[in-house]
């Protein structure tokens, strides 16, 4: 999928609101911790959270990667500019649990920094629960330039034009 074949049966390709439907059974396929960390807040159903981010998917300025395992999706990441900032946009990501720990993770938001940057983003940022270990590990492995700790918050800021 990203030319070390670890995932021969995957593939990954832009997303949008055409595929909500998918998405949406994705997020419903995770668990309440899984949820919790990718939206930032509790929520017994998802789709209202993820009808309005793939809402804004525009293959512009707001764009959806998916990981697609035959018909179903298995990861998404999403990536938005900042509207005050062109050159800056927010990543977010989130892998199924039954694939997390697999490098899939690393492989998507590499991908998604990758299109971002072919957009004309130069500076992406992630913003993490700082008891998530899990993105905070694939965060720092990615190199940050910038790391601010705010409340119960880490926001992470990666410069993809050096
Ligand atoms: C965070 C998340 C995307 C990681 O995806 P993943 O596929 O499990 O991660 P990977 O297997 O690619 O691991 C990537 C790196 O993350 C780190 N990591 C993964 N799981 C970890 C854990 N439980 N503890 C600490 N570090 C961990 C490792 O450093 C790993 O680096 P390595 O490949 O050099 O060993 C996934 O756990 C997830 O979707 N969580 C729920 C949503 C979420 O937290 N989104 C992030 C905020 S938007």
């Amino acid at each position: 999928m990203n030319g070390r074949e670890p995932f021969a049966e995957l593939t990954m390709h832009p997303v949008d609101a055409r595929d909500l439907d998918t998405v949406v059974d994705t997020f419903r396929r995770m668990s309440d911790r899984s949820l919790y960390y990718r939206f930032l807040t509790g929520t017994s159903d998802p789709q209202p959270l993820v009808k309005a981010h793939m809402e804004l998917v525009d293959g512009r300025d707001h764009r959806a990667l998916a990981v697609f395992a035959g018909s179903e999706v298995v990861a998404v990441a999403h990536w938005d500019r900042s509207r005050a900032r062109r050159e800056e946009a927010e990543v977010s990501i989130a892998v199924e649990d039954e694939w997390q720990h697999r490098g899939l993770g690393r492989a998507l938001v590499r991908a998604a920094a990758g299109d971002a940057h072919r957009h004309g983003v130069n500076v992406l940022t992630a913003r993490v629960l700082a008891e998530n270990g899990a993105a905070r590990g694939l965060a720092t492995r990615q190199q940050p330039v910038e790391t601010a700790f705010e409340g119960a918050e880490t926001e992470f800021r990666f410069d993809l034009a050096s």
